[in-house]
């Protein structure tokens, strides 16, 4: 077969822009960097099909259409290479003598719905083997490692057997051997031996379009052999930086879900689908690349990167994630999932569920957090001269974003954030206000607190029920987060209508009777001691009971704003900060009372 050199084909490119080229046939309608109009080869409302001049390249993300200026020429006309080829130098004004040397009368193979024919031939050559003696090895691998009939169906998984088996019998089926190398089935060694089949004794793995039409194949050795994958080589149908493996099976329930997973091998994909994330695709052994990300963000607006738990995984993602900074574009991202050491999400799952995997996705950091960290990993930050190192780095970081917009969002949040490193280096000089001040710390959960201390308050004013006649209103309003209490309450407001001048004991028996809340929330110890304790000043027990109830909301809502501080740290949330300190510290001095009633 006789191909132009690569030069010629290069020379070719420069002097046809794609985009001109297609436009004479594609209605195309500049968005950014990149332009977009009703796809040529299937019939579409909604323009999915792109052209990119940068990249000399064409995708449609509804039918999976792709190439460069000769394929399009080639898929829009219907011409063989050859003929393309021809058909763009005489456009190009590219004189015949250029290649003249090429003899075109050989029908060149690269018709992609011919290759695509080849593929899916192959495909079910594999899938039947699996089931055949020959495949009883491949069967089993399958088997071991926890996968099912309906999921090997589903991903159409096969085997290849040993020696030459594929070749010879898709040849047999009217196959011609440069279709087979064309397509990656067969390789010619170069040094002039006889051909052999690319897979052989491998668990296939077929590769898809968008579409589900098989471009290629991955085989995984069943034992030690080397290299543990074998992927099929770049062809006309495959090129490896734009697939995603498992895309067409992802596609609507990703689309469903709103979000999409990417792992990085063929058994994460095939596991996690059983597993019910069927919204899972996996990046081949490559590093993320634009094209992919495009792909994935058609799909959701924050794709989770799920990385393995080793170090190479820990790796890939801090790449991953400055590779991505300049791709950001308004409204999308990514998010990273690391998975336990030594652990990728097929072993997880089989290791510990599904469950497991759930609850890693629903952590899965914002690329934002993800740079942060990585950004204050690496400095020690207790001078002014380390924070000035930070910003340098701060800086030199954003400036790789290429989208304005959201470079804007990354510096201001991380400045932000550096400001926050920067005043609590200042605190630790000198000393901040209330630093010193000593005040009660809250042991054992808050929740847990908060619903010991209402039971308290409830117990008090049921043993005393002038104070809570007094104070009904309030009381309600204190306790309305608490449905049993809140209700108990009610019940003892009716009981108190009726007879005003009920004592403690006999108000309590009555709710006894009444209501089974007392039992069911365990109130029972503490009426028993409100009502042994004696007590001198109900009225000014109940104020101070208020006075604890609100010190321990002010806690809470202190640390919560500690917490907001750390995530986001802005000049109001300070302030707010300090305001509820200050409370809370005049609470402790007995200088002030809760600002209720
Ligand atoms: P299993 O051992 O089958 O569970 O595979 P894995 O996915 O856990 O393997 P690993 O983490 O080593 O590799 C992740 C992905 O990288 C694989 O799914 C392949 O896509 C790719 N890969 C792994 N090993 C090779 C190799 O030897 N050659 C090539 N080309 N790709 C590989
Ligand atoms: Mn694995």
């Amino acid at each position: 077969m006789n191909r132009p050199p690569s030069s010629f084909l290069d020379t070719l490119r420069a002097r046809l822009p794609l985009v001109t080229v297609i436009s004479q046939r594609v209605r195309l309608t500049r968005r950014g960097r990149e332009y977009t109009g009703l796809c040529p080869f299937h019939s579409e409302k909604t323009p999915s099909f792109t052209v990119s001049e940068e990249k000399g390249f064409f995708y449609c993300f509804g039918c999976g259409a792709h190439g460069d200026v000769i394929s399009f020429i080639m898929q829009a006309d219907g011409l063989s290479f050859s003929d393309a080829v021809k058909h763009l130098s005489q456009a190009a004004g590219l004189k015949s003598t250029l290649y003249s040397n090429y003899d075109y009368s050989i029908k060149t193979s690269t018709e992609y719905s011919d290759l695509l024919d080849v593929m899916e031939m192959a495909t079910r050559f594999y899938e039947k083997q699996l089931r055949l003696p020959t495949g009883k090895n491949g069967l089993e691998y399958l088997y071991n490692r926890g996968l099912n009939d309906e999921i090997i169906a589903a991903f159409r998984l096969g085997f290849a057997p040993p020696g030459n088996a594929g070749s010879t019998t898709l040849k047999r089926e009217g196959i011609n051997e440069t279709l087979l190398v064309e397509g990656g089935l067969l390789i010619h060694p170069k040094n002039g031996g006889s051909p052999y089949d690319t897979f052989r004794d491998r668990v296939i793995f077929p590769i898809t379009d968008i579409r589900g039409r098989v471009i290629a194949f991955g085989g995984r050795t069943l034992g030690t052999a080397q290299p543990k994958y074998l992927n099929s080589v770049a062809t006309p149908l495959f090129r490896k930086g734009d697939v995603l493996y498992g895309l067409a099976q992802a596609r609507s329930p990703a689309l469903e879900k709103g979000t999409v997973l990417v792992t990085e091998g063929y058994m994460d994909v095939i596991a996690l689908a059983g597993a019910g994330f069927s919204h899972t695709v996996a990046q081949l052994g490559t590093v993320l690349t634009e094209g992919q990300l495009a792909v994935l963000w058609r799909l959701a607006p924050e794709p989770i990167l799920c990385f393995d738990g080793d170090t190479a995984g820990r790796l890939a993602s801090i790449r991953t994630a400055q590779r991505i900074l300049s791709l950001l574009k308004p409204g999308l991202s990514v998010r990273f999932a690391l998975l336990p050491e030594e652990k990728d999400p097929d072993t997880l799952i089989r290791t510990e569920g599904a469950s497991a995997m759930a609850e890693i996705l629903s952590r899965a950091t914002p690329l934002f957090e993800e740079v942060w960290q990585n950004l204050i990993k690496d400095h020690q930050l207790d001078t002014p001269e380390q924070l000035a190192g930070l910003e340098q780095a701060i800086k030199s970081l954003t400036s790789r974003i290429v989208n304005l917009t959201v470079r804007q969002y990354y510096q201001i949040l991380l400045h932000e954030r550096h400001r926050v490193l920067l005043r609590k280096m200042a605190r630790g000089l000198g000393p901040l206000p209330n630093h010193n001040k000593k005040h009660v710390r809250l042991t054992g959960s808050i929740p847990q607190m908060k619903a010991m201390a209402d039971r308290v308050f409830t117990a008090f004013l049921l043993t005393h029920p002038q104070v809570l006649m007094c104070h009904i209103e309030q009381v309600a309003e204190l306790l309305a987060g608490n449905t049993a209490l809140s209700h108990l309450i009610e019940n003892a407001a009716t009981v108190l209508a009726a007879s005003p001048d009920i004592d403690g004991a006999s108000l309590i028996s009555i709710l006894k009777r009444d209501c089974q809340e007392i039992a069911m929330i365990g109130l029972e110890r503490d009426l028993h001691s409100a009502l042994q304790r004696q007590c001198q000043d109900p009225e000014g027990d109940y104020q101070r009971m208020l006075l604890a109830l609100y010190d321990q909301a002010l806690t809470r809502e202190i640390e919560r704003m500690q917490t907001m501080l750390t995530i986001d740290p802005s000049p109001e949330t300070w302030q707010r900060l300090q305001i509820l300190q200050k409370e809370r510290n005049q609470i402790h001095d007995n200088k002030i009372m809760p600002p209720l009633s």
